[in-house]
């Protein structure tokens, strides 16, 4: 069976400042996409750019994303935007309750009912889930399972195939990786918890089906160790997405797994 492609995804949050700027980066990723085979790219940059950059370029490699979205399809909600409308200017992911916006007071239920609301605009979700500091007593686990629970609460094995789980220790988000003390066996602990979490909900094809990524301070010099040691299939990256010679060398180091 062909190896399933491994994901990389720019969590650009709300930078850079102009749209301008924006498009500076957008062509260095996109310029550098060509020499990349069998990775999954996908770019999530801030929603009023996004139209505009898609249509900068016809490069077919990439493919996009929302950071967020309401979790209704349909309804008075000023500021807010759908899934559905995501869809419609060409996004195809979106990440759910990524942890800045748990910070704004996404619950776990919220995060759910985005989740499915996205997974019925036909979406790929990418589930975020992350911890704020591992305690000793290993009440991280419990605080994660929880995570877990209500957001996959009657989902179907159908709803999974568009269902991307991203670990992101809040702990380590936004860190250089020099200054972050996450590693491989953290990242690998929790791709096992993930799984095991998926096998007893559902079954071990399922839950093997699931990719799961690792998110927070990954740049081109702990890459290597935080998701091929880590055995995750991807990564949800941050500040180093912004930079695309950072960006494209994480590409290239998960190409060669
Ligand atoms: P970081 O952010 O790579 O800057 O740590 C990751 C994220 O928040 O998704």
């Amino acid at each position: 069976m062909a190896k399933p492609k491994k994901l990389i995804v720019g969590n650009w949050k709300m930078k850079p400042a102009t749209y301008k700027e924006a498009e500076k980066i957008f062509k260095g990723v996109v310029r550098g996409l060509d020499r990349v085979r069998g990775v999954d790219v996908v770019v999530c940059p801030p929603i009023p750019f996004l139209t505009e950059l898609k249509r900068s370029t016809t490069s077919k490699k990439l493919k996009y994303g929302g950071q967020t979205c309401d979790s209704e399809n349909a309804a008075s909600r000023t500021g807010e935007y759908s899934p559905t409308m995501l869809k419609s200017v060409g996004a195809s992911f979106v990440i759910v309750g990524h942890s800045e916006r748990r910070a704004l007071g996404e619950t776990n239920a919220v995060v759910h009912k985005k989740l499915k609301a996205a997974l019925d605009a036909g979406l790929q979700a990418i589930l975020c889930i992350g911890e704020s500091e591992r305690d000793t007593k290993g009440e991280y686990v419990t605080f994660l399972q929880e995570q877990l629970k209500t957001a996959f609460k009657g989902l179907t094995a159908e709803q999974l195939k568009q269902i991307v789980v991203a670990y992101e220790p809040i702990w380590a988000i936004g860190k250089t990786a020099a200054e972050s003390n996450v590693r491989a066996e953290h990242v690998h602990e929790m791709v096992i918890f993930v799984r095991k979490f998926l096998t007893t909900r559902y079954n071990r094809t399922i839950a093997e089906s699931v990719k799961v990524l690792y998110g927070g301070s990954v740049e081109p010099t702990n890459a290597e160790e935080l998701l091929s040691t880590g055995q995750a299939d991807g990564a949800l990256i941050g500040h180093a997405s912004l930079v695309p010679g950072e960006f494209l060398e994480i590409i290239e180091i998960m190409q060669k797994k």
